[in-house]
Formats: C-alpha cells, structure tokens, sequence
C-alpha cells in the first residue's frame, strides 16, 4: 500500500507534544512526513521543518500558506495534525476541513460548544475526518478494556471513577509565571483551567471503556491557589445514558502525583483499574474471585488489544506509541476511503469530532455547576440532546 502524506502545523521545537506526533505517525511506516508549519514564528517554523527533513518548499511559515501551498498539489498531504495552542484549533482545522483535507486536531477541540457543532457539520457534510487526539485511547490495555466491557465480562457497568490529578501547578510561588498563569487567565483559557485541559482526558476515556455517554453532572470546582480565577480543582458526579454512576477528580495542585491518568470501571460480574504511568498493566477482579493482572502483548487477549501491541510481552510499551495506534487506525480509515473498501472495525475505534463537541459541552457544563454549588445541569450539546 502507498505510504500516505502527513502534515503538522505546530509541534515546533521545544513543544510538548510534537514529539509524541512525530514519533506516532512515523512508527508503522504507514506516514510520510511530507510538509508542516510547525512554529509561530514563521523563519523557525521553516528552518525546524527543513532540519527535521521537509523539503524547503514544503516547510511552510505560517497554515495559511501551507494551506495555500498543499491545497493545489497532486502529492497533497492526506492528513494534518493541528498541535497548536487551544484557541487556534477552530480556525485552523475548519479550514482544512473544507479545503478537503483529513484532520487531526489536538485538545481541546475548539473553545465553544457552537464551534464545536461547526466542526461537526463540516466533518459531515464534506465527509472529511475530524479526529481529535484523545490519545491515550490508544493504549493497548485501554482497547482491551473497552473490547472486555462490549463482550460483557463486567456485566452491567455500575460505576466508573476517572481521575487525571497532577501536582506540576501547587507552587504558589511560582503561580504568576507566564507560562503557568496564562491557563487560569479565562481571557486566554476560556471557561475552564484544569477541567478543560486535563479532565476532558478522563471523562472521554470514561466514554470511550463504557461505551456511555455522559448525560449530565454535578461540579464542585476550586482554585486552591486564591489568585486564579479559573480552577485548578474538580471534582464532577456524572450519570451516563447506559445508567453508569460516573466520579471524577481533576487536579493541577496534587503534589506527588504525575501524570495521575487512571480509570477504574465497576460492572456487576467484576472490576477493572488501568493507570497511563503503569500502561503495560491492567488489574482484573471477577466477582468471587481472585486479582488478575493483565499484561500488553499477552496472548488471547482481543483482536483491539492485539491489533495495537507491537513490542513483546515485558518490554514496556508508553505514550508515542498510543498515539501511533491512533495514526494507525487514521491510515487505515483514509486508505479504506481512497480504495472504497469498508475498513477494518477494529480499527475504527479513533476519537471524532463528535467526542470533541461533547467534550466541549462538559467543559461549559462544568464551568456553569462549579459557580451554582454543584447544581446539576445538562452536560450534552445541543446538537445531540
Ligand atoms: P506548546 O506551547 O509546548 O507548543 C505549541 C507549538 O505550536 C509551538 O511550537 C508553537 O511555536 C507552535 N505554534 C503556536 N501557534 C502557532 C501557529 N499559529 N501556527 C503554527 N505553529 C504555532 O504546546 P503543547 O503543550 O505542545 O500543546 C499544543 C496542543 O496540544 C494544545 O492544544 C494542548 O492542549 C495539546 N496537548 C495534548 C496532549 C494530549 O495528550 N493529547 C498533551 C499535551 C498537549
């Protein structure tokens, strides 16, 4: 099969997270890196892409001109990652949206709910894909979980506790730094801080295991550093549409903790706990039985579990790497599409901008039952209700 063409416009140098899609779409062979606008500042922007291997007429300044430049090309990139700060995704993606490009946009997806919808209607009616990087779906043991609850091994799913708490923001002392403090500014943020950025993580992972979506929920949202506006604290009861009880914590001040990626489901036949800092592992307790421990790359596991394990049993595998499954399952819908075949189901598993617009909708209703003292409120956009 012919290698596809991929772009990226941000991820420059000294990013966080353009590494992760580099070393993701690069993996399987299944991507070249072939153009990109990788910086805000156009003469870096070019001289990184052209030191990571584009060609100097395709290691663009700025997306519009990459857009210009890929829009009128026979060897057009087939995909571009948008990997710039928050507030850009809307106007960047619509844009190669409906320039008939396959996008894959970072999170938070947009800033709005209304704009979310936007990207929704775009995505349908141009029939372009709109992913969005909820990476850590990729994780081998996140897509056996998933394939464990849709077999039935749990049962009914009563209860999901998430959590994504952190403790890289407790520092009062260095809370006015520029580059903390512009994310509990709601002129820069928007209507949320440590909600928006991290717990969209784990409430969409809530989704992505049960299958559920969340209907509406509860907030109690504080700034444990009285000088931001915005919350560096959550913690959000929620009720999903298959009748799952759903808790989450969100912190950015929780000393000690890391990464703090966890999720644990409670069905009627048994219960599950995976952690993003220990991925090569799941924890499994039937009813009446005894604890199991899960390892990635073991066999008869499911076919999404096998499909997404590459390194042998033992030898840990991290982050790059999910993200790599969600490029993988990207190529292989991109490739369906390009020869009209169906595409394989275990592979149709990557996030949509459906899963983005619903995040945003959490993040306002968050936002809304913070400041009324928990009150419940709708948490679904409009468009789905
Ligand atoms: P960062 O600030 O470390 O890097 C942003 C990069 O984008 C820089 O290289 C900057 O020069 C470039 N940039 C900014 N504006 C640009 C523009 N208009 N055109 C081209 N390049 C531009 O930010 P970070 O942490 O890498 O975050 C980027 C996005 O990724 C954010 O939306 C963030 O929420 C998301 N993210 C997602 C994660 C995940 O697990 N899915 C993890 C970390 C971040």
């Amino acid at each position: 099969m012919a290698r596809l063409n991929w772009g990226m416009i941000g991820g420059g140098e000294g990013s966080q997270i353009g590494p992760a899609h580099r070393l993701g779409a690069g993996l399987d062979g299944a991507f070249s890196f072939v153009a990109g606008a990788l910086d805000h500042r156009p003469e870096a922007g070019r001289e990184y892409g052209q030191r990571l291997g584009l060609a100097a007429n395709r290691a663009y300044g700025d997306w519009r001109e990459m857009l210009d430049g890929e829009k009128g090309r026979e060897d057009r990139v087939d995909l571009v990652t948008v990997a710039t700060p928050n507030a850009t995704h809307f106007e960047i993606t619509k844009a190669f949206l409906e320039n008939g490009f396959h996008v894959l946009c970072e999170k938070p997806m947009t800033m709005t709910v209304e704009e979310g919808e936007e990207i929704v209607r775009i995505s349908r009616e141009t029939g372009n894909i709109c992913a969005v990087n909820y990476g850590y779906t990729g994780y081998s043991l996140v897509r056996h979980m998933k394939a464990m609850v849709a077999r039935g091994d749990l049962g009914k799913i009563r209860l999901v506790k998430a959590e994504f708490a952190h403790g890289h923001h407790a520092d009062a002392a260095d809370a006015d730094n520029p580059r903390v403090r512009w994310r509990y500014d709601p002129a820069q943020a928007g209507v949320s801080a440590q909600f928006a950025d991290c717990g969209i993580h784990a409430l969409h992972m809530a989704s992505f295991v049960t299958g559920q979506e969340v209907k509406r929920l509860s907030a109690d949202t504080v700034s444990c550093i009285s000088s931001r506006e915005l919350e560096d604290d959550a913690m959000v009861n929620f009720r999903m549409d298959g009748g799952a009880v759903g808790r989450l914590w969100t912190s950015s001040v929780a000393i000690g903790r890391q990464h703090g990626l966890t999720l644990q489901i409670f069905g009627e036949k048994g219960g599950l706990r995976w952690s993003q800092e220990q991925p090569n592992q799941l924890y499994w307790m039937p009813l009446n039985g005894r604890l199991e421990i899960i390892e990635r790359g073991e066999g008869g596991l499911s076919p999404e579990a096998d499909r997404t394990s590459r390194v042998t049993i033992g030898h840990a595998e991290g982050m790059p790497l999910a993200f790599a499954n969600i490029y993988t399952d990207l190529a292989e819908a991109i490739q369906a599409r390009k020869s009209g075949r169906t595409m394989d189901p275990a592979a149709d598993l990557y996030p949509r901008a459906e899963d983005g617009l619903r995040s945003m909708a959490a993040v306002f209703a968050v936002a809304d039952s913070g400041k009324r003292e928990g009150v419940w409120v709708d948490a679904r956009p409009p468009m789905f209700r």
